[in-house]
């Protein structure tokens, strides 16, 4: 594969902002990901030796950083839920300073949109010394993370040029709920999910609410547009969502935003709650929807202002957003749209430069 450079990726076209035009392309990425691993009878087509290298493993650590760590976040649960493989989520400029008791067989994936990340690699060069195999899952092909580890997984975003990631951090979520799925078969796992199809039904999911954008501008102007903070609140895979929900919006706008454990806020973060703070709840997850539901009852009866956003089956009256029903384990590829959009809004109602906020960098080369 060689990333093929169509001059209208790297132009923004009719957008204003390249990360709008990147959040759009979202439903085009899941089709193009389904495209690349399928084969000629419409099964999944990944490499042998993945496949073996993940059926060896006895623990798979997953290193990354930023938008990605929030992406291996969720892959964690994936792997562990679909594979029955224990995984751990690490930050890269932790792990190399302070690394854990690693496991026998340990197999490490190291999760990149640009595959130059200096954290990530610093982390590559020592569980190499150490001998262990490495895979990496980026956005381009032939990048250092790719080169120097032993296996690659290719994302097929097309180029992502604003600095706060959007359809990376989807397509990281995809490759690897199709990486859980293909070890699953290798260990003989019966599943009654085929993420082919699933992905599918995303990416009208997506493309769904990518034409209910004026909602998000106005609760973006109705929650952000004067606040100095903001909260996101969820339990289980809506949790991993508001923490990158969060980084989005500190990322690009400047508000100070934090992505927190339901059942968390009571040991602490309920202080904080004053009236008119902006909560904005994820609430996607079947199993958890009577807790969350209660975390938001607590917070507003301390005078939060909130926004619930909810999925078909599980909305209650009042909830602002209802996104579409999708496979459980793939919410996040949905829900996660909603708050990209909020925070693109966000942003532009605050005068701030959308696609090259201050002080960030699309890849940080230097540790
Ligand atoms: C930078 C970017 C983030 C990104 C992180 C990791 O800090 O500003 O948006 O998530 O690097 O980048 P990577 O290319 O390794 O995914």
């Amino acid at each position: 594969y060689t990333a093929e450079l169509d001059a209208s990726d790297i132009e923004k076209g009719t957008y204003p902002h390249f990360m709008l035009k990147e959040i759009d392309e979202q439903p085009f990425v899941m089709r193009n990901i389904i495209n690349q691993y399928q084969n000629e009878n419409g099964d999944l087509k990944l490499d042998d030796d993945i496949r073996a290298a993940m059926k060896g493993a006895d623990r798979v650590y997953i290193i990354a950083c930023g938008t990605s760590y929030h992406a291996g976040l969720v892959g964690k649960q994936l792997i562990e839920s679909i594979a029955n493989i224990p995984v751990e989520s690490h930050i890269a400029s932790e792990f190399v300073y302070n690394m854990p008791l690693l496991s026998e067989k340990p197999l490490f994936i190291f999760i990149s949109q640009s595959g130059e990340t200096a954290d990530s690699r610093a982390v590559l060069v020592e569980i190499k010394r150490l001998g262990h195999k490495a895979l990496t899952i980026t956005n381009v092909p032939g990048s250092t993370l790719s080169r120097e580890a032993d296996y690659t997984l290719n994302l097929y975003a097309g180029p992502e040029i604003a600095v706060a990631s959007t359809k990376a951090y989807t397509a990281q979520i995809a490759v690897l709920a199709i990486l859980a799925v293909d070890s699953a078969r290798a260990k003989g796992i019966e599943l009654d999910f085929n993420p082919l199809q699933e992905l599918a039904i995303v990416a009208n999911a997506m493309e769904v609410f990518c034409d209910q954008k004026e909602e998000m501008e106005q609760i973006a102007r109705e929650f952000l547009a004067v606040t100095r903070n903001a909260f996101f609140i969820g339990r289980a895979a809506d949790f991993y969502v508001c923490l990158e929900a969060a980084l989005k919006l500190k990322e690009i706008s400047y508000i100070q935003a934090e992505g927190f454990a339901g059942g968390e806020l009571k040991h602490g973060t309920i202080a904080l709650i004053e009236d008119g703070t902006p909560v904005i709840a994820l609430a996607t997850q079947e199993h958890v929807n009577l807790s969350i539901r209660g975390n938001v009852k607590e917070v507003a009866a301390r005078g939060a202002y909130t926004c619930v956003i909810s999925m078909d089956g599980l909305q209650e009256e009042g909830d602002r957003i209802v996104l579409p029903k999708i496979h459980p384990y793939l919410t996040p590829l949905v829900s996660v749209l909603p708050m990209q959009l909020i925070s693109y809004y966000a942003a532009l109602h605050r005068d701030c430069d959308v696609d090259k906020p201050r002080n960030l960098a699309k890849s940080v080369t230097v540790e």
